[in-house]
This record gives structure tokens, C-alpha cells and sequence, in this order.
């Protein structure tokens, strides 16, 4: 029976480019999409940009454009990367779109009317200067708790602790950094809590695989909050009705963007909407990444529940990438965007590469350059091109391009390889496109061992029609293998059906025998990858890093001061007589530094980078006049001046050897 299906992938960001992180998801939903249209089934898959939030509009301010601009060129950008990597949507629409406002209005309507929404006031961090409230990411300060500097308003990285904005010590906006105040405004909620039972439910009923099922377990285990969707402007979105500077939060029209694109899709397309997005004959499936499963399997089904919408019939959800086992970062020089990857690569390596790794599972995959490298050219090139290649050129070459009549040998391989179709279907129906690909090399393996035994480049020597009938198994093995492959690397497929001159391959016409069937010529279907070619990537990736840095600073640039002011700064170089860490304190060394004659005590946060044994005899830097101050573990009577992102990487400034203790700097 043919299934009717909507699919939808999470909707990226329009404040950043598309990375190889992301296309995990786009390339698994991608896959999956395919494989139900090449199954004969009816599947719809949808996805937009999710445009609103304080990012965008602040990024739009500092490009001096309209945010309107900003995610118009963003969202031809996104669509062009994934046109490229072959992801088919069958309408990526924007979140900032009037069938998205409308949706979201009639949703927020019908879960007030059903007694879901309440208001309360709530403090926050407000730039006086920038005249806006800033979320948590948009304060940075001294941890309260470990002090160290330049900390987010939600959580330090160097302790782990969580806190409120206005808890940081001086803390200060990260856009003008003035130091915020506190102020109240009413915010709206939505009241999670009521629906507890019917999303416990709702898991229960297989909503989520177990694993998640296990992590929401937890959530409802510590209780559900109410959850704040109101923001207040300035802020790039939608004004929530009836109020004058209050706006939806962008997590509460995001989700809602799957059903504005599946509504736009259907009004342009002759399709009713309501029995598309909400009837019980049209499957629906969410793909996404695990970090946004709170969203998906709590506050999104529970808006559905609320508003007289279905929920989805499953949440598939997938890990997150590593590269070369390192989570992806710009400063490592790890952080791959989509165009990078494309300006020196076939995306179909990637596809091929992902389907390799991609199983049901919630597990991290793991993109390794040169396991890429050889699986690519031993297992796509070696072994399913290959087949290909050693058989339809000697086909048109030598033999009319004309194939025979299969032979029992013939056939005993090609019933083989039709025979683990329904196999194959059900690893795609389950995603599990690892075993997908164990079996497609596998079965490609015996047709290539066939190809040895049988030995066509010398029996077309001697023997045309034996040769012919032994090439008619061949070609047909590719057919069949092509078909399985077809999800996976469409353009690779493209080319075979091509050269086959046949109808297009699909999982019903698989055990289509091709006899007697002439081919055209033979196109070269895929290089080998070239280790220069991700050398050059890299590179590439090495050098559009350091302007994009520029471009994004994580601090703002402080205040201008002026050169009497800097000359102020007393810097002298000083040598460390003692170091030790500091009990209690994660990222601070005790110093002890000559100055000349001078002795000072520093506290320096650089205990990630430095063992305090490596340092003792070093010169650096210090500020030697900075004014002493009383610190939780004892007076600092100066700093050490350091360069770096943190972490391990924190380079004291020490000068050259020939400098002199004391000495000064400027
Ligand atoms: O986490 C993200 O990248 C979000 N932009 C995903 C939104 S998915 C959906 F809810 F819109
Ligand atoms: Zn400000």
C-alpha cells in the first residue's frame, strides 16, 4: 500500500553558514526521503530557515542591513549549499513568512483559549545604553564563583557553574559593554506543566526511541517548568497579538515554521493542507540532533496537543559530528562549512561516507580525513565503480553494446543480489544506512569475484558470446546495486541509468532482468578523492577562519583610550622565582615574580595551559603599577599579561632571552 509521509529536518539558523555538522542531519533525512520516494510511497519533506531572535538582529546591526536583507541572502546561500550536496526538499520556505505569523498567532490563540498561557514578571539583565534586555549569551563577566573573567551569562566554562546574568561580577553587555542593570517586564509562559501525563503518554507509545525515552525520563523526573515564549523588543520576530513590544520567542515559532512550509507548500500546489499536516493518512516524522530534543519531545508536541493538531508518529533523533575525533572548532581549524567541503570535494564522497557511518542510534559520528579517504576509494571507487567500469566499456567497445541472455551462473548471482532487497529496505525504513552499506559492498564483492572468475578481458579474446553472456550478469549486478545506492549518491546513480539507456531505477523495478538490452556509451562515474584535495580544503578552511574571527569578535572592542592613557600601563618584564596552583581554584597559578629588586605576588589564570614547574625561571610580562586587589585566595598585586582562546591555549608573553628582569616594556 502506498504511504502517504511528511517529513521535516530542524530548520538551521539564518545568522551562520551550513557546516558538516549540519549535514548530518540534511544527508540522513535526505537518504531517508529518497528511499520512501524510490519505494513508491508519497513523501513530502519540508524544512525553512529559522530566522528570528536577538543573533540575527544583531548580526543584521553590525552588517548595517535590515534583518529582512541579512536572512534573504542567508537563505539563498543555505539553499545553494544544500542543492549542492544533491539534500531535495520539497519546499525550504523561511520562518519569516506570513503563513508562519498566522500559524503562530491562531496556535498561541487556541493554547490561551485552552487555558495554557500565564504571565508573570521576570528580572533581567537590560543594556541602558543598547536600550534592550540581553539573554544570557549576550553578558559577559567574572564568574561569581570561580572569578574567572569574561564568562557568559548563563554558565562558566572554567567551573561549570550555572547563574543568572546578574550574578557575574562587572558583568557587561557584550554588544556596547556597559555594564547592565537589573529591570522586570512581564513575560508570557506557556504551562508545560499540564501536560505531563499526555507526553508521558506519548513516549510511552513510541514517540522516542528508548535512549531518549531514558533522558526524558529524567526531565519529567525533576518536573516540567513553565516555559517563558515571550520576549521583549527590540527583537527580530513576531509581535505577540495584542501587544505593543512584546514578540513570540524565536523557539515558539520555529517549530511551527514545519507547518507554514508544509502550508505553503500545499496552497502552491493544489494540495488540502489541513488533511496533509493533520490527518491520520499522512505519516509525519521530525528528524533532529539531540541537542534540541527538549524542545521536540516536550514543549512541541504539548503546543501541538494544546491547539488541536496531531503529534508526529516519531522524533528520530541523531549525535552530533566530531572531526578527526575533536568536536568541530573554528580555532582548531576543525569547523568545515558546507562551501569549503565543496569548493574541493564531490559531495557525493560525504554522502557515501556519512551513509557509511549513520545508524538509529543517538551516537556521535565521527567524519576522520583519512578513514574518508580510504573507505571512499576502496569501497565506492574499488569495488561498486569498479564493477562498472571493468564491464560496459568492453560492452560497447568490442561487442555492439549489445547484452545477452543470461546464463545459470549469471543468474545464480543476479537472483543473489535481488534477493537481499527487502532486507535493504527494512535498514533504510529503520536508518540503519551503516548495514545498508556493509550489505551493498558485500553483495559487490561477489559480483567482482565473479568478474575474476569469469575473466571477460580475456575471453572476449577468444569467445564473444560467452563474454557477452557473462557481461549481461555484470551489468546486471550493477543495475541491482545501483538501485540499493540509489538513496545515498543519486548523481553517481544518474550516471549508470545513463549509460543503461533503461527506465530509472527503483526498489519495484529491481528484479527488472535487463537481456538482450543495449547500453550506451560509458562516462567515467567518479574519481578517486585525492588526499591533496582535502589538504587544499583544509588549508582553504585554515585561511577563511581567521577574517571570519575578525569579522564575529566574541568581546566587542572596549572603549577607545588614548595614548597618554595607555602609557599609564606600566608593563616591566619579570621573571618567576615561585608558581604553584591555588587549592580550590580551577584556573589560577600563584606567582611570585621579580621585578628587578622588586618582588610581587600575582594571581594569573593560566593553570590550563602552564604546570607551575614549567614556569619558574621564565621572564613575561606584567603589569607592574596595576592597583593590588584583594581576590578570594589573597592579595594580586599585579598581572600577568597572557594572549590566547583559553584552555590550553594561553601563551604567556615572554620576551626574549636577552631581556632583563625589571626592564621596561614601552
Ligand atoms: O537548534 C537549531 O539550530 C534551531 N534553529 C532548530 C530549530 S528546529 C525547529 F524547531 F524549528
Ligand atoms: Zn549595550
Amino acid at each position: 500500500m502506498t504511504r502517504n509521509i511528511v517529513v521535516t529536518s530542524a530548520l538551521p539558523y539564518a545568522n551562520g553558514p551550513i557546516h558538516l555538522g549540519h549535514l548530518v542531519e540534511y544527508l540522513q533525512t535526505d537518504i531517508w526521503v529518497r528511499y520512501q520516494k524510490l519505494s513508491g510511497n508519497r513523501c513530502l519533506y519540508f524544512c525553512a530557515d529559522d530566522t528570528h531572535g536577538t543573533p540575527v538582529m544583531l548580526r543584521a546591526q553590525s552588517e548595517g542591513i535590515a534583518p529582512e536583507k541579512l536572512i534573504e541572502r542567508v537563505h539563498a546561500e543555505h539553499k545553494k549549499d544544500f542543492d549542492d550536496f544533491g539534500i531535495e526538499f520539497d519546499n525550504y520556505y523561511s520562518t519569516h513568512s506570513p503563513e508562519n505569523q498566522q500559524m503562530s498567532s491562531h496556535i498561541y490563540q487556541k493554547l490561551k483559549d485552552a487555558g495554557s498561557i500565564t504571565t508573570r514578571d521576570v528580572e533581567q539583565a537590560y543594556c541602558e545604553n543598547c536600550k534592550m534586555f540581553l539573554p544570557d549569551r549576550y553578558v559577559r563577566g567574572t564568574c561569581p564563583k570561580c572569578k574567572s573573567p569574561n564568562q557568559y551569562g548563563d554558565s562558566c566554562d572554567a567551573c561549570g557553574m550555572t547563574y543568572q546574568p546578574t550574578d557575574l561580577i562587572e558583568p557587561k553587555c557584550s554588544v556596547c559593554s556597559q555594564p547592565p542593570v537589573r529591570k522586570k517586564s512581564i513575560h508570557y509562559f506557556f504551562k508545560l506543566g499540564d501536560y505531563a501525563d499526555r507526553l508521558k503518554k506519548l513516549i510511552a507509545d513510541g514517540y522516542t526511541n528508548e535512549s531518549v525515552g531514558n533522558k526524558l525520563d529524567e526531565w519529567f523526573n525533576a518536573g516540567l517548568k513553565d516555559w517563558d515564549i515571550s520576549r521583549d523588543g527590540p527583537y527580530f520576530g513576531f509581535k505577540i497579538p495584542g501587544e505593543e513590544n512584546k514578540y513570540f520567542y524565536v523557539w515558539l515559532d520555529a517549530p511551527i515554521g514545519y507547518i507554514a512550509s508544509c502550508k505553503n507548500y500545499c496552497d502552491n500546489n493544489g494540495l488540502d493542507f489541513d488533511s496533509v499536516w493533520n490527518d491520520k493518512s499522512w505519516e509525519l516524522y521530525h528528524f533532529i540532533g539531540k541537542d534540541i530534543m527538549y524542545f521536540h519531545a516536550l514543549f512541541w508536541p504539548a503546543m501541538l496537543m494544546g491547539s488541536g493538531f496531531k503529534t508526529a508518529n516519531k522524533l528520530f533523533v541523531h549525535g552530533f559530528l566530531t572531526v578527526n575525533g575533536e568536536k568541530m572548532s573554528k580555532s582548531k581549524g576543525t569547523f568545515i562549512k558546507a562551501r569549503s567541503y565543496l569548493n574541493h570535494l564531490d559531495p557525493e564522497y560525504l554522502r557515501y561516507y556519512y551513509a557509511a557511518k549513520l545508524s538509529s542510534h543517538v551516537g556521535d559520528i565521527d567524519f576522520n580525513t583519512d578513514d574518508f579517504i580510504a573507505r571512499v576509494n576502496s569501497e565506492l571507487v574499488g569495488k561498486l565503480a569498479n564493477l562498472a567500469s571493468r564491464s560496459a566499456p568492453m560492452l560497447t567497445q568490442k561487442l555492439d553494446g549489445k547484452m545477452g541472455v543470461l546464463d545459470a551462473a549469471g543468474k545464480a548471482l543476479v537472483d543473489k543480489l535481488i534477493a537481499a532487497c527487502q532486507e535493504i529496505k527494512d535498514d533504510y525504513e529503520s536508518l540503519n544506512y551503516a548495514s545498508v552499506v556493509r550489505k551493498i559492498t558485500a553483495l559487490a564483492d561477489e559480483a567482482n569475484k565473479y568478474v575474476d572468475d569469469v575473466q571477460p578481458w580475456k575471453t572476449v579474446k577468444t569467445d564473444m558470446e560467452l563474454t557477452r553472456t557473462n557481461i549481461t550478469a555484470i551489468l546486471n549486478s550493477v543495475k541491482i546495486l545501483a538501485t540499493y545506492l540509489k538513496p545515498i549518491i543519486p548523481m553517481f546513480v544518474a550516471r549508470i541509468e545513463k549509460f543503461m539507456q533503461t527506465e530509472l531505477f527503483t526498489f519495484a523495478n529491481v528484479a527488472n532482468v535487463l537481456e538482450l538490452h543495449t547500453i550506451g556509451k560509458f562516462e567515467h562515474l567518479i574519481e578517486r578523492i585525492d588526499k591533496e584535495k582535502v589538504q587544499s580544503m583544509i588549508e582553504e578552511i585554515a585561511q577563511v577562519q581567521v577574517p571570519a574571527q575578525k569579522q564575529e569578535l566574541a568581546e566587542p572592542i572596549a572603549e577607545e583610550c588614548t595614548i597618554e592613557d595607555f602609557m599609564k600601563v606600566d608593563l616591566r618584564v619579570a621573571k618567576v622565582i615561585k608558581a604553584e596552583a591555588v587549592e580550590g581554584a580551577d584556573k589560577l597559578l600563584s606567582l611570585e615574580l621579580e621585578i628587578g629588586p622588586l618582588q610581587r605576588h600575582v594571581f594569573a589564570g593560566i593553570k590550563s595551559a602552564y604546570k607551575p614547574e614549567d614556569l619558574v625561571g621564565k621572564l613575561v610580562i606584567c603589569v607592574a603599577n596595576l592597583k593590588p586587589r584583594k581576590m578570594k585566595f589573597g592579595l594580586s598585586e599585579g598581572m600577568v599579561c597572557a594572549a590566547g582562546p583559553g584552555g590550553k591555549d594561553i601563551f604567556v608573553l615572554s620576551p626574549d632571552e636577552g631581556a632583563q628582569s625589571g626592564q621596561r616594556v614601552h
